[in-house]
């Protein structure tokens, strides 16, 4: 079959298809490999994307950033502070424009639950060029394709049957989005893997974001558990993914939430915590981490933790997506 997905949006995985994904992920391949090897791949020449922060990052804006410079092209950078959006310029205004000008919109809007998805699709909506989802409320698709590459890379490409543990863990530096593990749990569950969630009973994730990763489960052929406890969840797990989420109703009251966590402190990831998982388990992290608190040092620089192989493939596959859905690549087979 053949594809093109020049001016598709990518806003969450699920609407990419897994062939449509295969490809970004062969590519997002390719790319690794022709990056360590020093060969030119100016697949977007002259071609500008436009990145839009409503919150901090550091992976998210540096992949796009090194990844439009490394395919030809060129980022603007854009605060959400200091653009004219802090005075209430208009999502629909903001999408025409900025594709008027360039030829692909990145945004992050990932603190509020409710908005940042539903300003991102305004933009879309009016925008003539891709729009990507830097991390939202609801998901964060290029961390959760990244995720998919590193344990492919781990484990081969059929992950049938492969348990990974997707757990709350404590963190008190700032009550992060609820967007990876719903990104986790919706996508692994379409690849027939058997994916168990735990968290403190505060800590729920959307409902309806728990209902598509049910029904991807059953299409997939995977599992979708939820459990009260790291250690039910890390029971003989393959790849265990503990992060901190913040509590949904109270993203607008960020001390009560961190209030809250601090009642479970000793959800952290150790040694002891890794014994309980499946000897060649891997660690996983999106980042930023608190360390001494989600995961020791001994943990996440030990012989289990993949966090720089993970965070080094969040540039191939921005890049990637960038070079299927900014004209980089026409039409691919697959
Ligand atoms: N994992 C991730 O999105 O990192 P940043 O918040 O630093 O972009």
């Amino acid at each position: 079959m053949t594809h093109n997905l020049e001016g598709r949006d990518f806003i969450t995985t699920q609407e990419w298809t897994t062939d449509e994904l295969e490809l970004a992920l062969n590519l997002a391949a390719d790319l690794k490999d022709k990056k360590r090897t020093n060969k030119p791949h100016r697949l977007l020449t002259d071609k500008t994307v436009f990145l839009f922060f409503f919150d901090k990052s550091t992976r998210t804006r540096n992949s796009f950033e090194a990844g439009i410079t490394q395919l030809g092209g060129h980022a603007h950078f854009i605060e959400a502070s200091t653009s004219q959006v802090a005075h209430g310029e208009s999502p629909k205004d903001m999408g025409i424009i900025l594709s008027s000008y360039g030829h692909g919109i990145a945004i992050r809007h990932d603190l509020v639950p409710g908005e940042g998805n539903k300003y991102m699709r305004e933009v879309a909506e009016h925008a003539s060029a891709p729009v990507f989802n830097m991390q939202c409320d609801v998901d964060h698709p290029f961390q959760t394709l990244t995720d998919l590459m590193t344990i492919r890379e781990k484990f081969g490409n059929n992950l049938k049957g492969l348990k990974i543990a997707v757990s709350w863990a404590y963190a008190p530096s700032y009550a992060k989005p609820i967007s990876v593990p719903q990104g986790l749990i919706t996508l692994m569950t379409r690849y027939g893997m058997d994916v168990t969630l735990a968290h403190p009973p505060e800590f729920k994730l959307m409902d309806d974001q728990i209902e598509l990763a049910r029904n991807n489960a059953q299409t997939g052929g995977g599992k979708l558990e939820i459990v009260d406890s790291m250690d039910a969840a890390f029971e003989n797990a393959d790849i265990v993914y503990p992060k901190s989420w913040g509590v949904l109703d109270l993203f607008g009251n960020p001390d009560e939430a961190l209030k809250l966590a601090a009642n479970y402190k000793d959800w952290i990831c150790d040694d002891k915590m890794m014994s309980i998982a499946n000897k060649e388990a891997i660690y996983m992290h999106c980042l930023p981490a608190d360390r001494g608190n989600e995961v020791t040092d001994s943990v996440i620089d030990g012989p289990h933790s993949v966090i720089y192989q993970e965070a080094e493939n969040r540039l191939h596959t921005c890049k990637a997506v960038m070079a299927l859905t900014m004209g980089g690549i026409k039409n691919q087979s697959g």
